[in-house]
């Protein structure tokens, strides 16, 4: 098989750094560009970088100049922070690239929804919604991201609730559509960047809600549970930081008068195994944790009901770096290039 020629945009951030390490292991890439923001002017080796990368790779990390981005790669991996990517895709596409998108730049269809989620106007509108253009919920959307030349990767919250409610939403087990989130997630899911509230000594020992209800995963779950069902789904959602570097469960509470068999046989039929390498469902009762799933590409679902109280509580958890970020959209590379969807993330 053939070898693809691979560029990295946002290479110093945490979803880069995920993006290097396994890429380095995959067989059919070869990392060609590393490239980051203007700081970056005077290119610097990665190893000084990130000095785990010494002897593994001999590539500086440079400014971001499309022109060079597009020299270099067939393939481009955009992790840069929302609102970047939308300029660059363009331009990449023109010049025949693929690209797998890890911001919210090109998750949602509808344009109007940017300024209220994400604080801006989207400068592409026209590419939103095209055929060209795939949402990367792998498992439920693979003959789209087969054909697509720019693939979003979902949002690392969006990734842990549409794999746990999406399976029962297609069965329609929800009653009335509604559910409601409480997820948690370690520190490294909101980048490497330099925060006060995010700082040792105010998060060790601590839990904190934020963005309740306003967080910008809920307009891309909304549109998918509504493209894959009949139903309108209304959510509630609390999202939370731990003290972890890195780690995402959502817990995920909702009405049904289904029966644990039926529930089963839902995700049985979502993710079978030949089908959904990464997906693991659990027993009835049997709970995911965080330490199963860090440093992997697999997203665990569990859940519980309780037919007395008539709710069900789904619990899906993931590494948000991993499945929720740069894993995800490797497995997107693969399929888009025909590889084994495992290629590199075993
Ligand atoms: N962290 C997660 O768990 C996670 C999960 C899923 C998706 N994502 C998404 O992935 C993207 C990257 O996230 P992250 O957590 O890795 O962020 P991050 O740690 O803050 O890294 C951001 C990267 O973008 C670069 N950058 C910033 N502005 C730039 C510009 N104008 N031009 C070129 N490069 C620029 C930074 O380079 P410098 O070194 O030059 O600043 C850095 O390499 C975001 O859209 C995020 O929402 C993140």
């Amino acid at each position: 098989m053939s070898t693809i020629r691979v560029a990295i945009a946002g290479a110093t951030g945490y979803a880069g750094e995920e993006l290097i390490r396994l890429l380095l292991q995959h067989p059919h890439v070869q990392l060609t560009c590393l490239a980051a923001s203007a700081k970056w002017e005077r290119p610097t080796s990665v190893a000084e970088v990130y000095p785990r990368f010494a002897r593994q790779l001999d590539l500086p990390v440079e400014a971001l100049d499309l022109g060079r981005l597009a020299r270099a790669a067939d393939a481009v991996f955009l992790a840069l922070p929302h609102g970047t990517a939308m300029a660059l895709v363009p331009s990449l596409l023109e010049a025949g690239k693929r690209v797998i998108d890890l911001s919210g730049d090109f998750r949602l269809r509808d344009p109007s929804l940017y300024p209220r989620w994400y604080r801006f106007t989207h400068a592409h509108p026209e590419w939103l919604g095209q055929d060209g253009l795939a949402y990367g919920l792998t498992e439920f959307h693979q003959e789209a991201i087969k054909k697509a030349r720019l693939v979003a990767n979902p949002g690392c919250y969006a990734t842990s609730i549409l794999l746990g409610v999406l399976p029962l939403f297609q069965a329609q087990l929800i009653e009335e559509g509604r559910f409601l989130v409480d997820a948690k997630s370690g520190l490294s899911g909101a980048g490497r960047k330099a925060d006060t509230s995010l700082l040792f000594t105010e998060m060790t020992e601590n839990l904190r809600a934020y963005k309740v209800n306003e967080h910008q995963h809920m307009p891309e779950v909304l549109q998918e549970l509504e493209r894959a069902s009949e139903t309108r789904p209304l959510m509630g959602f609390v999202p939370q930081v731990i003290p972890v570097s890195r780690g995402l469960i959502s817990m995920i509470y909702a009405k049904t008068r289904a029966t644990p068999d039926a529930i089963a046989a839902a995700y049985r039929s979502a993710y079978p195994e030949d089908r959904a390498p990464f997906v693991r469902v659990r027993p009835h009762g049997a709970l995911p944790e965080l330490r199963d799933v860090v440093g992997t590409n697999f997203c665990d679902v569990g859940f519980q009901l309780d037919p007395a109280l008539g709710y069900v509580i789904v619990a899906s958890a993931l590494d948000n770096l991993t499945k929720g970020a740069a894993g995800q959209a490797i497995q997107n590379f693969n399929v888009m290039h025909g590889f084994p969807e495992a290629a590199g993330l075993r």
